[in-house]
């Protein structure tokens, strides 16, 4: 997968980029991740990328020829990618969307900035995402969520141990069972019993039971929601 990321503060991305799993996909090429400075694409001699908004009022807007010449420049030659523009106001970011665009071969992703995006960049995107309800100081961090849970889904990024954890519930829809290390008592509190009894039918079990429960007292509008689907029965929540 390639993903271009057009934004005015590159050097959020570094340690991103370099740590980690995510660090570990850029390094082996499962994906290729290219960060540009919109900056660089500005056509005055000041390299400004942003304007005061027409009719007045506070803050200062992302003007829209940087981040066309960029566009134009790094969709002249391949697969057109799929255009993502970090918005507060966005469709919210989920599990499903994260699996969805890890099926992408090639996506960009715009990181607003501001008080604002020139409305005349929505003609290149395809979708405008939030990471949440609240509003952040810019796209970075937005784009940085997105491409952390759609990297990881990108076949072979993730090691076995890694990919074996809750993640068949959580692709489920329901939520992670509770996990346990070494040591098996401590402070008192004590590993539950099942999971040392190295039985693993009984293990899946008690984990299932778990993370329906957790579902159950956290988000039950999901266990509808999967039921409605057809993805849970009544039998498994009995
Ligand atoms: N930009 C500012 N806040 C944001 C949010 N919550 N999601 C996506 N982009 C944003």
């Amino acid at each position: 997968m390639r993903i271009d990321v057009l934004t005015v503060l590159p050097g959020l991305f570094d340690c991103f980029l370099r740590e980690g799993v995510i660090g570990r996909a850029v390094k082996s090429g499962k994906v290729n991740v290219n960060v540009v400075n919109i900056r660089d694409y500005a056509l005055d001699k000041h390299r400004v990328v942003d304007d005061v908004p027409y009719g007045g009022g506070p803050g200062m807007v992302l003007k829209p020829e940087p981040i066309f010449r960029a566009y134009d420049e790094l969709t002249k030659e391949g697969e057109k990618p799929l255009v993502i523009l970090t918005e507060p106001w966005g469709e919210v970011f989920n599990q499903d969307m994260a699996l969805e665009l890890s099926k992408k071969g090639r996506l960009m992703i715009i990181c607003g900035r501001y008080e604002g995006v020139d409305e005349r960049v929505k003609s290149i995107v395809d979708r405008e995402v939030s990471i949440g309800d609240y509003v952040l100081t810019g796209g970075e961090l937005p784009a940085m969520v997105i491409m952390d849970a759609v990297i990881r889904l990108i076949p072979g990024v993730l090691g076995n141990r890694e990919s074996l954890s809750a993640d068949s519930f959580m692709d489920r829809g329901l939520l992670g069972y509770p996990n346990y290390t070494r040591p098996s008592e401590f402070r008192g509190m004590r590993v539950p019993d099942v999971l040392l009894s190295g039985h693993h039918r009984r293990i899946e079990l008690w984990r299932k039971e778990q993370s329906l429960k957790r579902t159950l007292d956290r988000k039950p509008e999901l266990i509808d929601k999967l039921m409605r689907e057809g993805k849970l029965s009544k039998e498994e929540i009995e």
